[in-house]
Parts: structure tokens; sequence; C-alpha cells
């Protein structure tokens, strides 16, 4: 296909800008562009075209099922998009003044009580532009609380084998070393083997529950409890919150810090690129440490609430600039407010519903990983097809392309061989779930009568088996005009 530079025919236009609503102003000369600005030149007709077939090329939620693992890729309704598009909300600026966004910093401070009351933590920040930046954020706090105690000895995060590969990461960016311990027959935490690694220099544990395997530790109570004793922190990695919002919360569980993906479970799409969020929570204890500015209201003379920003006492500092990403947190606030307590559980428990669904109707087909009863997620693992026929979890996931669904996740969690992870969410209808366990079938159908169609797979699709490992080491990002080669 070719790009919209190689459409481009000099003079078309394709523009109707607004009138100006604020006067002329002409610009100093040494601030005006001196050079043309090599923009493609389009009619209407064929712009329109252009990015009709670029779309045609993608796969996104409103193509088909999107069973991703561990990503969450369900349905977001239309109209939180719509709420957060409102002009009072888009048509200021973070540097206004206090008194002009009032309703903004309510939003966000109701916001704020509500994912604190769905995850049993006292405070939230929404500064954190994304899961990672959360894992990050909440882990300097953990730092600056050891230090404030002057417990600076405590410099290792145990990390389960079954994490997201984020978790390692983030506690190296915060300058803590990584401890790893392994996955128990169930898929839960070995409890013997987070025992022999705890003591003083413990900072604390990084944990996902529901884990990538979308098993529920039923030992949560005494796995964080060990690290308390220990004199650890506890931080529960939200991502998979999906698949219990409103059924458990990690302050129960005993986590003393959280971070959510509302670019997962509380209504913005996961993916391309972003704008995404990932709020951290923590237990009043911690809030000191939290970043600046916090959101807050207090009750004024009159009665009403005035609402304004504070510094919290230790503060880490800044993470993101002003709010963090403002119109995510209020898709989330605007997707709470119109399920409210009970659509919030019933999205939780439709979720795992349709992934033991799911399970039960491949159980003879496939492999999967532990016995279950699965969350939000489980993992297929091909290994035995690989072993007897070399059919891998990529032809699996190449294969169900030409079916019109995404493929699961494919080799992860690490501890899985040959791992295809299926979260199907709570937004699929029977009939897309019964659609996606014939199609599966149908696939294992063909490993022993034609593993040669699978080898081939996609056939459908514009690009087949592109060359991964030369894309990701060697990515060429830059358009290079053809006659300039
Ligand atoms: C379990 C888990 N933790 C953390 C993350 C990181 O989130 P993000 O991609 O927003 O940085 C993900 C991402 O999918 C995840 O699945």
């Amino acid at each position: 296909m070719q790009l919209s530079f190689e459409k481009s025919v000099a003079g078309r236009r394709t523009y109707v800008l607004p009138a100006p609503d604020v006067p002329k102003y002409e610009l100093p000369a040494e601030m005006r562009r001196t050079l043309e600005l090599p923009l493609p030149e389009m009619g209407e007709p064929d712009i329109n075209r252009h990015y009709s077939a670029l779309e045609r090329r993608s796969f996104g939620v409103n193509d088909g099922p999107y069973p991703l693992g561990s990503c969450t890729m369900k349905y977001n309704p239309i109209i939180n998009d719509q709420l957060a598009s409102l002009p009072g909300f888009t048509q200021i600026h973070p540097l206004q003044e206090i008194d002009t966004v009032q309703g903004c910093l309510q939003a966000l401070v109701e916001a704020e009580k509500f994912l604190a009351a769905v995850t049993g933590m006292d405070r939230m920040t929404f500064q954190p532009a994304a899961g990672a930046h959360g894992e990050f954020t909440a882990l300097l706090m953990v730092k600056a609380y050891h230090e404030d105690r002057g417990d600076s000895e405590r410099t290792q995060i145990i990390v389960p084998d079954s994490a997201h590969g984020t978790n390692p990461a983030s506690a190296a960016m915060a300058g803590f070393e990584t401890v790893n311990i392994p996955s128990n027959e169930a898929g839960g935490v070995d409890l013997d083997g987070l025992k022999k690694v705890l003591g003083p220099k413990t900072a604390g544990l990084m944990l996902t529950n529901p884990n990538t395997l979308g098993i529920f530790d039923p030992n949560i109570e005494e796995i964080t409890a060990l690290v308390h004793e220990a004199g650890g922190l506890n931080y529960y990695d939200g991502a998979n919150l999906n698949a219990v919002m409103g059924v458990a919360r990690p302050g129960d569980m005993g986590f003393d810090l959280v971070h959510l993906n509302l670019h997962k479970t509380f209504s913005t799409p996961h993916g391309g690129g972003g704008p995404g969020s990932g709020p951290v929570g923590c237990k009043a204890f911690l809030a000191e440490f939290l970043p600046h500015d916090m959101p807050i209201a207090r009750k004024g003379e009159d009665g009403e609430y005035v609402y304004d920003l504070e510094v919290p006492e230790k503060t880490i500092g800044r993470v993101r600039s002003f709010y963090g990403n403002f119109l995510v947190t209020l898709k989330a606030y605007a997707y709470a407010l119109r399920l409210g307590k009970a659509g919030i559980r019933a999205a939780a428990l439709t979720a795992v519903l349709n992934a033991n669904y799911m399970a039960e109707g491949l159980r003879d087909y496939y492999d999967i990983s532990v016995p279950g009863p699965y969350m939000h997620e489980f993992v297929l693992t091909i290994e035995p097809l690989r072993q007897e026929y070399g059919i891998t979890a990529m032809d699996i996931a190449k294969a169900i392309q030409e079916k019109g669904i995404h493929p699961p996740t494919m080799y992860f969690p690490l501890n899985v061989k040959e791992a295809l992870m299926v979260e199907p969410t709570e937004t699929e209808s029977r009939e897309t779930l019964d659609m996606m366990i014939e199609a599966l079938r149908e696939i294992r159908s063909r490993v022993d009568s034609d593993p040669e169609s699978l080898r081939q797979a996609p056939r459908t699709t514009v690009i087949g088996r592109p060359d991964e490992t030369t894309a990701a080491r060697n990515p060429i990002l830059r358009y290079t005009e053809p006659e300039a080669e």
C-alpha cells in the first residue's frame, strides 16, 4: 500500500479551518518557518479511502473478539468517551486558576474515592501514565518509607516467576534488587520459597492476584502476613483487577499499595500507544509519600465543598506533569457512575464466568497449564502438540487470525511452555464465546489431519509471518523518500 506521501499531488487541498475567534497576530519574522512543510497534499475522497484502507488492515475490538490474556481487551462503552469529551473537561488548561476548574478537581476527588473503595486503599494518585509507571511510583514510595524509618538495608523486592516483566523492571529502575520465587503446582506462590528469601533485606513483595495464570492465590493472607512480619510492604499489581473488582479488595488481602490499569479495567482501551493511566493507591500510613499535587476537598464555611491541591508532607515528588491523563480518569469515573456497585461486581463475575466457560469448552482439546478454577483468564500449553506434531503456540495463534479472532497472548507467562493465554472478558456474548471455542477446536482437529495449513497460516491477512526478530532488532521507523535512497 502506498503511503499518503507517495499519493500526494502538489496543490491538492482538503481543509476547512474554522474562523479564528482570537485577534490576528503576526509572528515575528525570526519565528516563521523558512522551509515548506512537507505534508501530503490530497483531496478529501482520497484521504478518506486512504484511512479506511489502513483501518481494514488493522484489527480492533470493533472487528472481532480480542482474547489477549492479561490485557483485558474488552469493549469500552462509547458514552464514557463522550462524557470525557465535554468541552468543560477538554477546553481547560492545567495552569488555570484553581477556582475556575473546581468541577474537574471534584471529578478527580470523587474518582479517587471510588477507586480507593474498590481497592480497599485510603488515598490514590492519578499521576502515573501506565501500569509500569504506577509500579515505579509505588516502589519509590516503598523506598521512601523504609528510608524515612532509617531502614536503609532493605534493598530487595520479591517477585514470583509468573509476574509480568514490568515488575522486575520497575524494581530495578527504582534501585532495588529483584529476588525471584517459584510458583507451586497450583500456580500460586510457593510458601516455602517465599519464606526462604524473606529477611532483613526485604523491602517488599510485588504480587498480581489473580496472577497471570488466572489463579487467585488461596494463601494470600498468609503470604502478605509473612512479608509484613519480615518488615516488608506488600504491593498489589492491579492489572488483573477486572476479575475481582466489587468482589475482593487488595486492601483486605493485606496489601499496602496497589496500581491499577485504567486502560484495561475502567473504560479506556489498552494498547495502541495510549493514553493510559496507572493510578497508585496506598494505605493511610503511606499517604505522606504520595506524589504531588493531590486534589483534595475542604468544606467551606457555607458548608459547600471547595477543591484544592495539596503537597503530601514527605512526597516523592512529581512523577508526571499535573494530574496524569485526566480524560482517562474521567472515563473511569463515568464508568463507575454508570455501573454502580452492583454493576462493577457483575462485570467481574461475568469476566470470570466467561473465562471458565471457555476453559471448559477447550479442556478436552488442549492442555491447560494449571487445574483451575480460573479467574479472568487461563493459559493453554501447546508444548505436548509441539513435541508430538511440531505445532507451536505461534502456529495456533496465526491460524486463529484466519477466523476473525485476535490471537491470545503468546509465550507468556514465562513459566508455561508454549503458552497461549486466553482472556475473553465480560463483554463477549455467549455466541462469541462459542464461536471462539469452535474455532480453537477446529484448529486442534487440523493438528493431526492437516498440520501444513497451520504452519502456513494466516493465509487471509495482508501480512502472514513477518520476520519479527528483524522487526524488533532493526526497526525502520523513519520514512525515507525513494529518490533520496
Ligand atoms: C500483570 C501486569 N502488570 C503490569 C502491566 C503493565 O502495564 P502497562 O502496560 O500499562 O505499563 C501489565 C500490562 O499489560 C500486566 O499485564
